[in-house]
């Protein structure tokens, strides 16, 4: 089976492998440990392992080797990308922070290392709130996510956060329409939503969480919708056996399809692909990274 071969590779390796949430199924039940954007960050800076199989997207496995540089971090697919990381680039940061100089730039993981270098401070959907009530400055450009900046913007008082750019967002969270939340509504679900989903989705929603608030609080309700990726689902029924959990079928995110149980065999076969870093541009992202992970207690 080819599970066996993936544990019998990782164990001559040395090696841990780290899943998204939005994961297949296969890929989540071999992982050795499976969460959201932060988690895995965490887990990545505080792993001793020699070899980091990072079974997510390329700025999840860089920011992994940013954290760990010592380690080996592969990503079993090459071409596992993030549209909303690439809306923005580091010229646009550097020509907004021109245009408001005393405003704090927060960037959302969810963006290339280039762009990372330009932040004060990076945050995820499980922190950003945190993350923007930690900063002195009262003005705040926000991104590349325009619904999680209108989150945070609806969650902090005093602050005038401007999104970066006016109109980034995730093309799988957008699919999401006030019609599912009043589908999910008329049979009975609560609905729970990422903050990536639209503005008005959101405000209808029940619940708005990241991936992992979304698992430390499926207990609140029986049936839910989960307006997410549909690996979520897949991942709450496992946490949660006893509660039903729907998603809406078709929305998917194919770069975090892309991972199978071939590609993570032959990761560790071969090699391939490793994460390299330019170190200049990762010493930078790094503080803003490191600056997000200290302020967890
Ligand atoms: P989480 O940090 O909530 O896992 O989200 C990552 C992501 O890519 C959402 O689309
Ligand atoms: Fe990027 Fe959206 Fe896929 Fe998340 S779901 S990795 S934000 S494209």
């Amino acid at each position: 089976m080819i599970q066996d071969e993936i544990r019998k590779l990782k164990e001559e390796q040395g090696a841990v492998i780290l899943a998204h949430n939005y994961q297949i199924p296969e890929v989540q039940e071999i992982a050795d440990f499976v969460g959201d954007s932060l988690e895995l960050a965490i887990k990545a800076k505080e792993a001793t392992a020699d070899v980091l199989v990072f079974c997510g997207v390329e700025f999840m496995a860089e920011t992994a080797k940013i954290l760990n540089p010592s380690r080996k971090v592969l990503l079993p697919v090459k071409n596992a990308g993030c549209p909303l990381a690439d809306c923005l680039t580091p010229e646009m940061v550097r020509e907004a922070k021109a245009r408001h100089p005393n405003a704090a730039v927060v960037l959302y993981v969810n963006s290339t290392i280039e762009s990372k270098a330009e932040a004060d401070i990076t945050c995820t959907s499980a922190n950003a709130v945190e993350v923007v009530e930690s900063l002195a400055e009262k003005t705040v450009l926000f991104g590349p996510d325009a619904n999680l900046a209108h989150y945070v913007a609806e969650q902090v008082s005093g602050k005038t956060i401007i999104p970066l750019p006016a109109d980034g967002h995730c093309p799988v969270h957008r699919e999401y329409t006030l019609a599912d939340v009043e589908a999910a509504h008329a049979r009975g679900d609560a609905v729970v939503c990422h903050p990536e989903c639209d503005p008005e989705v959101q405000e209808a929603s029940d619940l708005v969480a990241s991936t992992g608030g979304m698992a430390r609080q499926a207990h609140l309700h029986q049936n839910w919708t989960v307006l997410t990726e549909e690996g979520m689902a897949y991942r709450l029924g496992r946490l949660f056996p006893d509660r039903t959990f729907h998603a809406v079928e078709g929305v998917v995110c194919e770069d975090m399809k892309r991972t199978t149980l071939e590609d993570v065999r032959r990761a560790l076969e071969t090699g391939e692909y490793e994460v390299t870093i330019d170190e200049e541009i990762a010493d930078r992202a790094r503080k803003a990274i490191e600056r997000m992970i200290a302020l967890r207690g």
